[in-house]
């Protein structure tokens, strides 16, 4: 049996996980596959409809901080393995309220270690970020052994759980591994970060706002390739260790807007340059040369095949994102699953 407990599933890159998971995409035998989200505003329960009635897969509305809930869960399913997405992931959101970020990124994930322990799971994976290192000046690029320096309350409390799975590791001996991957686009993705929000925009006619002068570089990965590498450092990567999963794409923001632009062939007029986001990052670029000699493991899109097929995405799915722009994709929870769920 291998039974999966995936925390913040309903979220973009966590629901991407599932979806291609359960359709045998990370060739990986699948037994049993529990969600546990909070549904927060970035939870969208819409885009796992197509498993809803996969006999495998059952959605757990709950918040990773509830320690009794969490005791239950773990308690009912006893997991064999551990993959946690779940988090406040919006930088900008960090930077207007911190609080929610600690709430969910630091004790939600010291909730769920000791749950792990407690429970004798064989493996836990922290899904961690690039940012954690912080910024880098025009050249280098951040190795696993690199300083842990992060600007942002999001990248802070990020660095916290990262840190906190490598200490249960180290200290209790619980079988931990951590990813620390780039930024992330494709299908699902909540409209607030970058690409997402630009092609959105881009469609309707409105301002796309750049912040600073559009030169802060972001090494950009497909989130097909982000979760297949997860899953090769579940099955194969050494306990205690972290892996950087990266794809050798620097691009600068403003090359992604015009980008975005010409492909939907719309005028650059769009583009508003915007005051900065405060302590913004200037670059991340990510030596993902480990997992790649250990474990195998490359990246397969490259960034015009994936960038393309994600606007095709957006342009397929309006509904998908015009009920998240509208909040209707919160009703979704609600007519489909009623008071059967709740508490
Ligand atoms: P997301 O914001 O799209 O999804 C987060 C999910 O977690 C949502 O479904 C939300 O409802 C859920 N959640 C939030 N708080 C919760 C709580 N207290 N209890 C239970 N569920 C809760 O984020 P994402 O972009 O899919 O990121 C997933 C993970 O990957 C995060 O840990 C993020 O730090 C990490 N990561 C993201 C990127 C990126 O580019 N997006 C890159 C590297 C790492
Ligand atoms: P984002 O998608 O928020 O991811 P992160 O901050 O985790 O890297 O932003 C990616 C880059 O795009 C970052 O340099 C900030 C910039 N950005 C804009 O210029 N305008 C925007 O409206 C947004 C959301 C981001």
């Amino acid at each position: 049996m291998s039974k999966y407990l995936v925390t913040g599933g309903a979220g973009f890159i966590g629901a991407n996980y599932v979806l291609r998971s359960l359709a045998g995409k990370h060739g990986s035998v699948i037994d049993r596959m529990v969600v546990v989200d909070a549904l927060t505003y970035a939870g969208n329960l819409e885009s796992l409809a197509s498993v809803h009635n996969d006999p495998r897969f059952e959605f757990i509305k709950a918040d990773i901080q509830d320690a009794e809930s969490m005791e239950v869960l773990m308690a009912k399913e006893q997991p064999d393995y551990v993959v946690h997405f779940a988090a406040e992931s919006h930088v900008d959101r960090s930077i207007s309220g911190p609080k929610a970020f600690i709430d969910t990124n630091v004790v939600g994930t010291q909730v769920l270690l000791d749950g792990c322990r407690k429970h004798g799971i064989k493996r836990f994976l922290m899904v961690s970020t690039d940012e954690v290192y912080g910024s880098l000046g025009p050249t280098g690029y951040f190795v696993e052994t690199s300083p842990i320096k992060p600007s942002s309350p999001y990248s802070a409390s990020k660095a916290g759980s990262d840190l906190l799975a490598l200490a249960y590791h180290h200290t209790y001996g619980l079988d931990v591994v951590v990813t620390r991957c780039s930024n992330n686009y494709g299908p699902l993705q909540f409209p607030e970060k970058l690409i997402p929000l630009m092609i959105i925009n881009a469609l309707a006619g409105e301002a796309l706002p750049v912040y600073g002068d559009g030169m802060q570089v972001r090494d950009w990965i497909h989130v097909w390739d982000h979760n297949d590498a997860v899953q090769r450092v579940l099955e194969k990567g050494r306990a205690g260790e972290v892996y950087n999963i990266g794809c050798q794409n620097e691009q600068p923001n403003i090359n992604i807007v015009k980008r975005i632009l010409s492909h939907l062939e719309k005028p650059e007029s769009l583009i508003r340059y915007v005051t900065d986001r405060p302590g913004h990052d200037r670059r991340y670029a990510i030596d993902y040369t480990k997992i790649r000699k250990e474990l195998g493991w490359n990246p397969q899109q490259t960034f015009e095949e994936g960038l393309s097929s994600t606007i095709d995405w957006y342009l397929n799915n309006r509904d998908w994102w015009e009920r998240v722009r509208s909040g209707a994709y919160r009703e979704y929870y609600t007519n489909q699953y009623g008071q059967r769920l709740e508490g």
